[in-house]
């Protein structure tokens, strides 16, 4: 190969350090074994990881198992190597207590495999919704050349004529269970049914997010993350994405040179418009935390709030992936946001152009899924950051609160989106199942339902349990939706109305752990604040009684998580391993 790259290969500090012939070999027998040869691993040509999430364990991003043979075609195409490699499977909605636990343990895999072992350029293969950050905040602290594949999204689900989409739908049928309108049968078949094909979840939920963030952050192909999995578009993207990252290498395109406040805040403006996961809030704080991105939390108030809803996909609006990477995707977006003045267009992407310029004529055609930044399906559709006396942060996604909730409570005549509830407190998911539907509680939609032990050190890993149902008498009266308050987060896919991510958490000692059921919480969606309206020495006398008990620790992870990990505000990554940043610049000792 005469293709000299701007930057020596990492990998030839394994095969070809002069100064050690005797470990070269060593390092260089083993990889015999399936038949590469000597010369090719010594042909000084760039080693290409792919990063593979894909599993039977993994089954939203199983698709990467087939598309990988694409990405090693492109690799070898554009002279490379490719050596696949496995990493910690995480799959959203099996995997107890919470797969948000493996989002940091996925991470730390990732950069001990990055670090240790002679990869100059990597695919991160991405599509459940953790495996986008984890896999990014990886690559970010090694710093190599890295490129995001996302697997895409299943087809879109259909039920007796209807569209049902992943996670929305058993929402929705919990609710239409509740009022009897339903059976137990018939939930598992509409639940089944939002489940047509290979991919990951179909509705804009976190998977759809965190791959449309990765692509507006520049770190993927321009229109890679709406592309359904089972379309060809899908293979064609993967032999792309790998026949990229080849020239990525050698020009030494890293993610620090990509990753910048500038791009992130492209990503939260994005996240309001396509009516993302309130989920994209920790992970964008993480991923900027290790790229050395100073975000703040009311950043997503400041740039994430006065934003429409221009995407009409479930949960905020109708339809599913398919019919939004047919209206044009995630490029098609970012045209609306361009006319709104609402896109830094100058970022440098993975093309080595900028994100202006990848999405040239790239202007949707289908009105009906993609709204014109001046006709939007909802004004000022984004993100609210409160805080008070219960939390310093707390987040709400304004583009899911329906016309019926707005109506009830933020149409007070004289006060203006401010509203008081009863509070309603439960220790954690299991406690508020037991009790949602006891009469003594004496739910009415005067109430807000709160849950604490939720977040990332009282669940332990932070778990999707804020979206509580109101019980099932207010259901059958009409009421589908109570206000919501929590420690914890919720499924992208949901669509209550709830305040969450609260930061610090009860088990830290934060406001939630003083509540209690009958104290009066009032919330003002203008100012941004939510307060107990308890006196502070109440507060004082109620604090000395100790914090709500949290389980015990049942893994090593588990114990070791909650000793280093962060609150959900500032994205709840390992504190320690943020100074961790650019160590590729070192290569490990032999
Ligand atoms: Fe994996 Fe939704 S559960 S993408
Ligand atoms: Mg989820």
């Amino acid at each position: 190969m005469d293709r000299v790259p701007v930057k020596p290969f990492r990998s030839r500090d394994w095969f070809a350090d002069p100064a050690r012939s005797d470990m070269t070999a060593l390092y260089l027998e083993r990889f015999m074994n399936y038949g590469l040869t000597p010369a090719e691993l010594r042909s000084g040509r760039p080693i290409i990881g792919i990063a593979q999430s894909g599993s039977d364990l993994s089954p939203c991003n199983r698709i990467h198992l087939e598309l990988a043979k694409r990405t090693r075609d492109g690799i070898r195409d554009a002279g490379g190597i490719a050596m696949e490699f496995p990493v910690h499977p995480i799959f959203e909605n099996c995997r107890r207590p919470t797969a948000a636990l493996d989002r940091n343990l996925a991470y730390l895999g990732l950069v001990e495999t990055l670090y240790g072992y002679p990869i100059d350029a990597v695919v991160l293969t991405t599509g459940c919704d953790k495996t986008t950050p984890s896999g990014i905040m990886a690559a970010s602290t090694v710093d190599i050349p890295a490129i995001v594949l996302s697997g895409g999204p299943m087809l879109d689900g259909w039920h007796d004529g209807e569209l049902v989409g992943s996670g929305t739908v058993i929402w929705r049928s919990r609710r239409k269970l509740a009022a009897g309108e339903i059976d137990e049968e018939e939930f598992l078949n509409r639940a089944t049914d939002s489940a047509p094909s290979a991919g990951h979840c179909n509705t804009m939920g976190t998977a759809s997010t965190m791959n449309a963030v990765a692509e507006v952050l520049g770190l993927s192909l321009t229109g890679c993350a709406a592309i359904p999995a089972p379309y060809r578009e899908r293979g064609q993207m993967a032999y792309e994405t790998g026949r990229r990252i080849v020239d990525m290498a050698y020009e030494d395109l890293r993610p620090s040179k990509i990753l910048t406040r500038d791009s992130f805040l492209n990503a939260i403006r994005v996240v309001s418009a396509i009516g993302g996961s309130s989920n994209a809030q920790p992970h964008i704080m993480a991923m900027a935390q290790h790229a050395g991105v100073t975000l703040y939390p009311e950043d997503w108030s400041d740039h994430g709030y006065d934003l429409p809803l221009l995407v009409n996909m479930q949960p905020a609006g109708k339809y599913l992936g398919e019919r939004f990477h047919r209206a044009g995707g995630v490029p098609a977006v970012l045209h609306e946001l361009i006319a709104g003045g609402k896109l830094d267009t100058s970022c440098l992407t993975v093309t080595g152009r900028s994100i202006g310029e990848n999405i040239a004529g790239r202007e949707t055609r289908d009105r009906e899924m993609i709204k014109p930044f001046d006709a939007p399906m909802m004004e000022r559709a984004g993100f609210l950051v409160l805080k008070g006396n219960l939390f310093d942060f707390g987040i709400m996604k304004t583009s899911v609160i329906s016309p019926a909730f707005r109506e009830r409570y933020l149409s007070t005549p004289g006060a203006e989106d401010r509203f008081e509830a009863r509070a309603i407190v439960f220790e954690g998911s299991d406690d508020y199942h037991h009790r949602i539907n006891d009469p003594a509680l004496d739910i009415d939609e005067g109430c807000i339902l709160v849950i604490r032990g939720a977040g990332p050190i009282g669940w332990p890993g932070s778990a999707e349990v804020v979206n509580m149902q109101p019980p099932d008498a207010l259901i059958q009266r009409g009421v589908l939706a109570l206000p919501t308050l929590g420690d914890g987060r919720q499924s992208g896919t949901s669509d209550s109305p709830s305040i969450l991510n609260v930061s610090p958490e009860s088990a830290v000692g934060g406001g939630l752990s003083w509540i209690r059921t009958g104290d009066v919480v009032r919330i003002d969606l203008v100012a941004g604040t939510c307060d107990a309206l308890v006196e502070p020495d109440e507060i004082a006398r109620r604090k000395g009684e100790g914090l709500p008990p949290v389980p015990e620790s049942n893994t090593p992870w588990e114990e070791l998580y909650r000793e280093k990990t962060g609150q959900l505000a500032e994205g709840g990554v390992l504190d320690f391993a943020v100074k961790y940043r650019g160590i590729s610049a070192k290569t490990p000792r032999h």
